[in-house]
């Protein structure tokens, strides 16, 4: 757990949260661990990493039993990675316009609550509306439902939470947003393998986890930590995608591997998980990120689309066939 988030506990969304949830199932809301449930140690075998399983002082709670799906909330789609940066909320914001424009009702969900980037990539970033029953109503673009942190909080200001803290307000935008009627909910989650990947796969079960990696090594061996946190928690791997996979450069045609290439289909193939497909480095994806337009809402690059075309139309059939078994 970083330290340095921890000193102050803001902020200015109170009003938004309650504080001392128990989120994670195990009877504290309270202490400063990790998962909020008061266990220093880190021992093999604990499906939350507290140590906090069978014998380990928390009686025979499993944190999994509180799982509860999303009323009206059909599949859920988790984008995580070992390292920062290496594209997964590009990943999932085009994920899921690629879904909506395949007809399906989606929503996206920021869950990285210290660098929240849907409201840039988006294009979108206003205070979210409240019900009569409080609900978050979520905001909406390009047909998709969105919640995220930035919609509530100041583009410059930090969220210096505990981690208690952090798993009442993933489990709030879970569970307190009016998701609606919504075939796949995407979660753009932050780095690592740290309190808000835990709440997530605690609180709700999760039909489809997605790694992203770059093809390096020093990104792979962390995309390895991810899927193994998800095989430990047992939530379903659909597969790795290689972003940043290649470039061609617009002026000569000419190909480089500016990041070595194909290392995430030789660790998928190593590890026995689905290779999902190479996203190629292209600049008119990262200039129209920070425009808020991303590239699937383009009708330009059919090398990419093609990609994302490809892991949608699998998504989709992959959860008719869950709901045909
Ligand atoms: N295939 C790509 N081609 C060009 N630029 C890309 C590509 N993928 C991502 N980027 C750019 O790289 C940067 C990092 O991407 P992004 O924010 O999606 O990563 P991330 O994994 O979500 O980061 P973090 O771990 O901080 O949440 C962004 O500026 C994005 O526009
Ligand atoms: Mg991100």
């Amino acid at each position: 757990m970083n330290k340095e988030n921890n000193e102050n506990e803001m902020n200015g969304n109170k009003d938004y949260y309650e504080e001392g949830a128990d989120s994670c199932g195990c009877g504290s809301g309270e202490e400063e661990d990790s998962c909020g449930c008061g266990s220093e140690s880190e021992e093999e075998g604990s499906s939350c990493g507290c140590g906090g399983g069978e014998g380990h002082g928390h009686g025979s709670k499993n944190p999994f039993d509180e799982q509860t799906p999303i009323s009206g909330v059909k599949n859920i789609i988790a984008v995580a990675s070992g390292k920062g940066g290496v594209g997964k909320s590009t990943f999932s914001v085009n994920l899921a316009i690629t879904l909506a424009n395949q007809g399906k009702k989606v929503g996206l969900l920021d869950a990285d609550l210290y660098g929240p980037s849907v409201p840039t990539m988006m294009g979108i970033n206003k205070r979210p509306d409240l019900t009569s029953s409080n609900k978050i109503v979520p905001l909406e673009k390009f047909g998709i439902k969105l919640m995220s942190l930035g919609f509530l909080i100041p583009e410059d200001a930090p969220a210096i939470w505990r981690g208690p803290v952090v798993m009442q307000v993933i489990t709030q935008f879970l569970k307190d947003v009016e998701w609606g009627e919504i075939d796949f909910l995407v979660v753009d989650l932050p780095p690592g393998t740290g309190d808000i990947q835990l709440t997530l796969v605690q609180t709700v079960p999760i039909n489809f986890a997605v790694v992203v990696s770059t093809p390096q090594d020093i990104s792979l061996i962390d995309a390895k930590k991810a899927l193994a946190m998800f095989d430990k928690v047992n939530v379903p791997v659909f597969g790795i995608v290689e972003n940043m996979s290649y470039f061609i450069c617009p002026h000569c045609n000419k190909r480089s591997d500016i990041f070595k290439h194909g290392g995430a289909k030789a660790a998928a193939e190593k590890l026995g998980v689905n290779f999902l497909g190479e996203i190629p480095i292209v600049e008119d994806i990262c200039e129209l990120s920070d425009k808020g337009e991303p590239i699937m809402t383009k009708d330009i690059h059919p090398e990419v689309k093609s990609v994302f075309n490809k892991i949608s139309d699998s998504l989709i059939l992959r959860s008719e066939q869950k709901v045909g078994a």
